[in-house]
């Protein structure tokens, strides 16, 4: 949507709500924010005072709050609009002959009650701000199917998207956000990249449902769960890895943040209507159950995609050669993404002469990446890891522990660990269970580290 579009939309929104058309300070204020300006520079365009332009869009932002049904202010305006007109494509997409631009927004959101039994008589707190904007999204229709059915089949209150980084598990969720507005009432999106105490992170969650947070963390965990069961709740946490120890074998919990298991816990135990879903690169044991078909926990481990539209309209050539490109690069959608930038800026696009290279190229965003992941590794891992890369194939574990100067239970945990972080795989090759570490990863260790 560009800025005379949402202006257009925003006016007849406005008119069906008050009866009179946007004037000249309110459109001025609306393309403002969408171009980032401040009160004051929007006030200097169009001749008006600060706060004369602040006092226009404090009552803009609340009129487009009661007809929207949304918490709208100046900093989420663009956000939270552009999620309303993803909504109303959906609903588009489902009212075949239906035509969205001689539909208002009052029309969609009425239709979305009526539709839609959890919204009756309820507000919506949407709040996505943190979450990325999907613009292209390939495959991973039977991850959403297996979400979906997760969520509003087997009704699981704790669902995790797991697997290494760069392998799409952020865009994942938030495609099945796009497309499952509608039936929560509460949806609300946060990160762990820069880990914050529970405490605080209870008090965002209260504050997007419009709760004034009560005193003691025990309170506020006592609040939250109200919601989650009167209200229905998709709460995602995104990067979880981060409030678990670098430095120590996967999915430990830092001193700091040990209340997180705990409140995973207890939003498995507790019976409510909602759900959370953690990302995390890393594995923990609160998000893992031996016995899935009895426990509440599901958790969803995603590998790469094998779909050459991931390298479409990034100028490549030679379009027979890209799945083997894909395969070399495990369809990782980072490490492709970064490697068809190299494969355009060096070999001028042509991916056969890349792969005549024959050479397996770690590019520096990867590097860079993998430079973090050694960093969160322990040290028998470490060691473990150095072994992997002396053998070009799968192996036992017996073949493994030869040689290896580690003790049998740093040596099991290791293992176990490096699957826990998706860095190691486990198959079966003639009735025999092998090991391998990821290629990529693989020829980094050989090429980057002296451990
Ligand atoms: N299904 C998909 N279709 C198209 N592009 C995708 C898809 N999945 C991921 N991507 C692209 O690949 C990149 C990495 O995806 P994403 O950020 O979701 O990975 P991630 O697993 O969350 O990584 P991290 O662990 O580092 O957070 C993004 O730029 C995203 O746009
Ligand atoms: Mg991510």
């Amino acid at each position: 949507m560009n800025v005379t579009e949402i202006s257009q939309l925003i006016d007849t929104l406005i008119f069906e709500h008050t009866g009179k058309h946007l004037d000249d300070v309110q459109k001025a204020v609306i393309e403002g924010t969408l171009h980032g300006q401040t009160y004051e520079e929007i006030g200097q365009k169009c001749h008006r005072s600060e706060t004369h332009v602040r006092g226009v869009g404090y009552q803009l932002w609340k009129l487009l709050s009661e007809a929207l049904g949304e918490d709208i202010k100046k900093s989420n305006f663009r956000s939270n609009l552009e999620r309303v007109y993803t909504k109303s494509s959906q609903i588009v997409e489902i009212n075949q002959n239906f035509n969205f631009c001689s539909q208002t927004f009052n029309e969609i959101n009425k239709n979305n009650q009526s539709n839609n039994k959890p919204h009756q008589n309820s507000l919506l707190f949407h709040n996505l701000t943190l979450a990325p904007k999907i613009t292209d999204f390939y495959n991973r229709e039977t991850e959403l199917t297996t979400l979906s059915n997760w969520i509003f089949n087997q009704n699981t209150p704790l669902i995790s998207v797991l697997g290494l980084f760069g392998i799409g598990k952020t865009t994942l969720v938030k495609r099945f956000v796009d497309l499952n507005l509608q039936p929560f009432e509460v949806i609300i999106w946060k990160t762990l990249k820069f880990p914050k105490s529970l405490d605080l992170l209870l008090d965002n969650l209260l504050k997007v449902c419009q709760q004034e947070p009560k005193e003691s963390t025990d309170d506020k965990i006592r609040q939250l769960l109200d919601t989650l069961i009167t209200q229905k709740c998709l709460i995602i946490l995104d990067d979880v890895q981060n409030i678990f120890i670098p430095g120590e074998f996967s999915g430990q919990y830092k001193s700091e943040y040990q209340d997180y298991k705990n409140f995973f816990k207890l939003i498995t135990e507790i019976q409510h209507q909602s759900h959370f879903i953690l990302i995390s690169q890393e594995q923990c044991s609160e998000m893992h159950c031996l016995d899935e078909e009895r426990y509440p926990v599901k958790c969803l481990e995603l590998s790469g995609i094998e779909n050459l539209d991931l390298l479409r309209n990034k100028n490549l050539k030679d379009e027979d050669t890209w799945l083997k490109l894909v395969t070399l690069y495990e369809g990782n959608t980072i490490y492709l993404k970064d490697i068809a930038g190299l494969i355009k800026d060096v070999y001028n696009g042509h991916v056969s002469e890349f792969l005549a290279e024959d050479n397996l190229l770690i590019t520096t965003n990867i590097k860079y990446h993998f430079r973090q992941i050694i960093n969160r590794l322990s040290s028998p891992e470490k060691e473990l890891i150095l072994k992997f890369s002396k053998f070009g194939h799968a192996v036992t574990k017996e073949q493994l522990r030869q040689d290896i100067e580690l003790s049998s239970t740093d040596f099991i945990n290791s293992l176990q660990s490096l699957q826990k972080r998706y860095l190691v795989t486990k198959s079966l090759n003639e009735d025999k269970i092998v090991f391998n570490l990821s290629p990529v990863f693989k020829e980094y260790v050989r090429n980057f580290c002296q451990m």
